[in-house]
């Protein structure tokens, strides 16, 4: 009998939704016995969210500063788990506050040491740095990672931004304005997500995950487009930049938050249209120098 693990937080349903998904063909199997844990925080975050409310986690996040978090039942503490699911959402660029809050707590410690993990992240679409934060996290906590699957909304980066907007401040996953696709991950992948399970079953009952990564890739897990690792990159530094500011100077921490909004809406729509152009320019000599080689790295773990 192989006991696995669901670790998720999700304010929406969507990463519980793809958690439940994954899970289905383990469910199917009896050999296999399968418990969740949400994480559940002491201070919660609004769902709907309020403009003020969004960017207000933008410092603590970025700076991976941990909360307090509810204890997970003895159950599950005293369970010695043969293999993990971890689910996290990216927050600004960083694995988002609930999740960063356990795996910096003693109970991921307790549930992870020295256990296989399977990463699963439900975000936008900008996850390859937050994917690297969590890697140290996991390291901390002396957990393997042995495979990483990073769900997204596949469609144009600008038009993910005005969705995902709408979602996240209406609370309600629709289509905006009557005339956008709907945000987030799609109800399709969502639904697809237990191939994900079926190709990790064989491996986790084996206890060798040689090879997993790569069939969980072929089967369309992860989604490397060269131009959000580059905004990623370049978003960590100027993000590091503006949480430090904010964090340091409180008294004036709402009039920064203010600015840094607009700092965000003139990135995306102001700055990164122009970067795109040129980098799809340079595309053909940046393939040969860098994304060759960074493809196969985020896809790998
Ligand atoms: C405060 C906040 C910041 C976010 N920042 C990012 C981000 O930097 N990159 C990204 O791809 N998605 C970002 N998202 C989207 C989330 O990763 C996630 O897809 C969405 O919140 C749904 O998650 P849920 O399962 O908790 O409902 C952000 C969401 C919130 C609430």
């Amino acid at each position: 009998m192989k006991k696995v693990l669901f670790i998720y937080f999700s304010q929406s349903g969507q990463l519980a939704e793809i958690a439940h998904s994954i899970a289905a063909p383990l469910l199917d199997n009896a050999d296999v016995m399968v418990d969740f844990y949400e994480v559940k925080m002491v201070q919660s975050f609004p769902f709907p969210w309020t403009s003020e409310a969004f960017f207000d986690v933008f410092p603590e996040s970025f700076q991976q500063l941990p909360g307090e978090i509810h204890p997970p039942d003895k159950a599950i503490l005293e369970t010695d788990y043969d293999f993990v699911f971890l689910h996290y959402q990216v927050w600004y660029l960083t694995p988002s506050i609930p999740i960063n809050s356990f795996l910096k707590s003693k109970y991921a410690q307790t549930i992870l040491k020295g256990k296989p993990v399977v990463t699963v992240s439900g975000s936008r679409n900008m996850w390859a740095l937050a994917q690297e934060k969590v890697k140290i996290l996991l390291r901390d906590v002396d957990a393997i990672l042995v495979g990483n699957i990073a769900l997204v909304d596949k469609h144009h980066n600008l038009i993910s931004v005005i969705t995902i907007v709408d979602w996240m401040f209406s609370g309600i996953k629709r289509r905006a304005y009557g005339v956008f696709p709907k945000p987030g991950v799609s109800e399709t992948d969502i639904a697809e997500a237990g191939k994900y399970g079926k190709i990790v079953l064989p491996y986790l009952k084996k206890g060798n995950f040689e090879g997993m990564q790569r069939e969980l890739v072929v089967a369309g897990a992860v989604n490397y487009r060269f131009f959000l690792v580059s905004m990623d990159k370049k978003g960590n530094r100027m993000f590091r930049i503006w949480s430090s500011i904010i964090l340091r100077k409180p008294a004036k921490r709402k009039r920064l938050l203010q600015a840094f909004k607009y700092y965000v809406i003139f990135a995306i729509y102001g700055i990164s249209p122009i970067v795109y152009l040129i980098e799809l320019l340079l595309y053909p000599v940046l393939y040969v120098l860098k994304y060759r080689k960074e493809k196969l790295y985020y896809e790998g773990i």
